[in-house]
C-alpha cells in the first residue's frame, strides 16, 4: 500500500548569522493509512520542525516530503494552504478555538474555508460534536467550557473536514492527567474507527499510547517501531556512550 506520509531524507536547516542549525537531519519514514504514530523526543530534538513539515506549514530544505503521493516541497503558499485544508486536521495544545463563536460555529470553520454550504456545514459540524460527546453544548462559547471539553471541541473541528491525517501537537499539554487520558482515549477511538493519527509529544507515557513510536534525537530518527517493544523505551545518552544497547 502506498504511504500516506513519506519523508525521504528530509533535512531542515536554519541559518543564524554565520552558523547553521540542523533541525532535521536526513529523516526518513513512511506512515500508512490507519496508523496511530507518536513522534517523540526531548526539547530541541526536531518535533516541531517535523510537525510543521508534515502539516504543510513549512517545506524541507533538502529531501522530499510526499503527502498522499504529492510532492509538498514543490508547492507554493496557496497550494500548501489548499492541501492542508483538504488532507489535514490539526489539534493544538492551546485548542485555538475562536472565543466569539459558539462550539458549532467553531467546528464549522474548516468547512467554510472549503466552501461547503450552510445547511451541510451545520449538519456535519453537529455530527462531529456528537463524535466527541459535546452535542448538547453546541451553543456554548469556548470560555464556558472546561479545558478538556475545549480540547474535545477542537478535535471535533479537526474531524469535520474528514481529513486523511489527524495531526495532534502536544494535545494533552495543557490538561491535568485524568482529562489528558480522556483526550488520548478519544484519539485511540478515532484510530480504532480507521483514522490516521500522528501525535507529537515530548512525554514517553503519552507516546506509548500510540501503536508506533518514531523517536527523534538531535534531528535524527533513533527509533522507529512498535510502542510496546523494549527498545521503544529511552536509553539515556550516558548509558549508550558507555556501550549500552545501541539503537
Ligand atoms: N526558526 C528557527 N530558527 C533557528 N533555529 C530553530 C528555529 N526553529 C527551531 N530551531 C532549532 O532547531 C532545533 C529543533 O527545534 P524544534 O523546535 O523542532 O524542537 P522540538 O523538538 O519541537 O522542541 P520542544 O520540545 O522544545 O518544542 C533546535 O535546536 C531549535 O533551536
Ligand atoms: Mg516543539
Amino acid at each position: 500500500m502506498r504511504a500516506l506520509i513519506e519523508f525521504q531524507q528530509v533535512c531542515k536547516y536554519y541559518h543564524m548569522g554565520d552558523s547553521t542549525v540542523t533541525a532535521a537531519d536526513h529523516i526518513s519514514f513512511q506512515i500508512s493509512k490507519g496508523e496511530f504514530v507518536a513522534i517523540v523526543g526531548s526539547s530541541g530534538s526536531g518535533k516541531s520542525t517535523c510537525m510543521n513539515i508534515i502539516g504543510c506549514l513549512d517545506v524541507p530544505s533538502e529531501g522530499t516530503y510526499l503527502l498522499d503521493g504529492r510532492d509538498v516541497g514543490e508547492m507554493n503558499k496557496n497550494k500548501l494552504a489548499e492541501i492542508r485544508n483538504e488532507l489535514l486536521g490539526f489539534i493544538f495544545q492551546q485548542y485555538n478555538l475562536l472565543p466569539k463563536l459558539n462550539l458549532l460555529e467553531n467546528v464549522e470553520v474548516p468547512l467554510m474555508y472549503a466552501g461547503v454550504g450552510k445547511a451541510e456545514r451545520r449538519r456535519r459540524a453537529m455530527e462531529s460534536l456528537e463524535r466527541v460527546g459535546l452535542e448538547d453544548k453546541w451553543k456554548h462559547r469556548p470560555n464556558q467550557l472546561s479545558g478538556g471539553q475545549q480540547q474535545r471541541a477542537s478535535i471535533a473541528r479537526a474531524l469535520v473536514g474528514r481529513p486523511a491525517v489527524i495531526l495532534a501537537d502536544e494535545p494533552t499539554g495543557a490538561l491535568d492527567s485524568r482529562t489528558g487520558r480522556e483526550v488520548l482515549a478519544l484519539l485511540q477511538d478515532l484510530h480504532a474507527a480507521g483514522n490516521t493519527v500522528v501525535l507529537i509529544t515530548h512525554d514517553n507515557s503519552i507516546a506509548v499510547q500510540a501503536q508506533r513510536i518514531i523517536r527523534l534525537e538531535d534531528g535524527r530518527v533513533v527509533y522507529d517501531g512498535p510502542s510496546d517493544a523494549p527498545e521503544a523505551v529511552v536509553i539515556p545518552r550516558a548509558a549508550r556512550a558507555k556501550g549500552g544497547a545501541a539503537l
